[in-house]
């Protein structure tokens, strides 16, 4: 959608084509089927232009176009791997009906000697040499479009440099600010999306692994990043502690470049640390929880804000927040969640075994505990005295270091963080 719609402000002509009949009778109904910032107004602007459209008719649109991009999902599969079923079912439905001069490029995150692989299946299909390219696509969730439009740098995998000068055409608009277009082979291309997500994974466990030495040892690692970020050798960027990645594309991408390595012969071995550290530290909020309430939440009541996998998202794809509304679950406490953007999509997961409340506020009332395990903008600032008097007891778990541990002691409450020492 996202690459479909800024290609489409930029004064292209884009097609999105999807198998999921419901999404796109909502998107033709002018319903955006993901909450992404700046969005909605790009899609609704480009479809009155008629310069974006969304079908799930994939031959028309197929046989009109000069480059296909393949934006599909490509989750984990059972052994770690990149479950491309999806994606080869879209490379057989396209490639009766792609124009000869027609250049196909994955966007999704694909193992290493896709692009060949689709090339190799498309030539048994047409009989002629089709051009594939990689370009992987770097955007975060929460600020895609921005990211989209203004990339650090953009990535072409390519065989021919004719593709490259084509994919190159189409970025301009979005690198005036002479941001690299960095050609590449499609290998290179492939590789750099995977060692791109694997170390920013890394650096997400290492600082949790060295946040939980500061709490064993009496640190702040606050304090400690403070310390080490002025190094302009290892900077500030991405070195938050909290309670683990998540989303759909770290997990499943470290992963994935694990099983690579093996089938390669190489063992993972920072990968498998990283991945490990990040499972246990999934479970870091459920340890404070547990051990502050002596193991027994019976009749507890548990508030739980933020349940998306990171701020200014719906997305909960392997959100570590519901790693513990399903331990709490099992302890026979209540769960009452609040999430500004994220609640239908747990709504249609959970159905009524959480209590879901519309605003951050209603769901403390009562509340035993509070966690907090999304950073979202709406928990930064809150009227600390309400909160005081809404629950129960008033005792924070919060994951993402929100607020600070001597205000909070002030205040009278008993607050946890990660790395940091607990107070009250
Ligand atoms: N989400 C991100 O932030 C992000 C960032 C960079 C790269 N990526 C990569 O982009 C790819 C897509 O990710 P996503 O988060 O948009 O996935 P998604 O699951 O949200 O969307 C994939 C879409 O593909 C559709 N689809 C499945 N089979 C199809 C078929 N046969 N024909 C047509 N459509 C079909 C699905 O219905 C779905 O709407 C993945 O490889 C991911 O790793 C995602």
């Amino acid at each position: 959608m996202v690459t479909g719609t800024c290609f489409a402000d930029s004064g292209n002509d884009v097609t999105c084509v999807d198998i999921d009949r419901a999404k796109i009778e909502r998107l033709n109904r002018g319903e955006i089927p993901i909450y992404e910032p700046g969005l909605e107004e790009m899609v609704r602007e480009n479809q009155s232009a008629e310069r974006l459209r969304f079908t799930t008719d994939l031959v028309p649109a197929v046989s009109a176009a000069s480059l296909v991009f393949l934006a599909i999902g490509t989750p984990q599969s059972d052994d770690g791997a990149a479950n491309l079923t999806a994606l080869w079912s879209v490379v057989d439905d396209i490639a009766p009906h792609l124009r000869p001069d027609a250049v196909v490029v994955t966007k999704s995150t694909v193992p290493v000697g896709t692009c060949a692989k689709i090339s190799l299946r498309l030539k048994e299909y047409t009989g002629q040499d089709c051009d594939v390219a990689s370009n992987p696509e770097f955007l975060k969730e929460g600020s895609a479009i921005e990211d989209f439009i203004k990339p650090d740098r953009v990535v072409a995998g390519v065989r021919r440099e004719e593709v490259g000068e084509m994919l190159h055409e189409l970025y301009k608009p979005f690198l005036r600010t002479e941001k690299p277009f960095l050609v590449m082979s499609p290998e290179s291309a492939e590789l750099t999306k995977y060692v791109a997500n694997a170390l920013l994974s890394t650096k997400i466990s290492f600082i949790n692994e060295m946040a939980n030495l500061c709490e064993r040892m009496g640190g702040d690692i606050n304090d400690v990043r403070r310390g080490i970020g002025h190094d302009t050798r290892i900077g500030f960027a991405f070195l938050f502690p909290g309670v683990g990645y998540g989303g759909s594309c770290f997990p499943k991408d470290v992963r994935a470049l694990m099983k690579m390595a093996e089938e390669h012969g190489v063992s993972p071995r920072i990968m498998q640390a990283v991945d490990g550290v990040n499972e246990t530290q999934k479970r870091v909020m459920i340890e404070k929880i547990g051990a502050h309430f002596g193991g027994n939440l019976r009749g507890k009541a548990i508030a739980v804000w933020g349940l998306a996998f990171k701020p200014r998202t719906d997305d909960i794809r392997e959100a570590p927040a519901l790693v513990l509304v399903d331990w709490l679950l099992t302890t026979g406490a209540t769960v009452r969640v609040h999430d500004p953007e994220a609640m239908e999509n747990v709504r249609s997961q959970y159905g009524d075994k959480l209590t879901y409340s519309d605003k951050a506020m209603s769901a403390l009332d009562g509340a035993d505990a509070l966690a907090i395990m999304t950073e979202w903008g709406d928990y930064q600032r809150p009227e600390f005295k309400e909160i005081f008097q809404r629950m129960r007891s008033p005792v924070i778990f919060d994951g993402r270091n929100l607020y600070e541990p001597w205000t909070m002691e002030r205040l009278g409450f008993t607050y946890y963080s990660i790395g940091r020492p607990a107070v009250g």
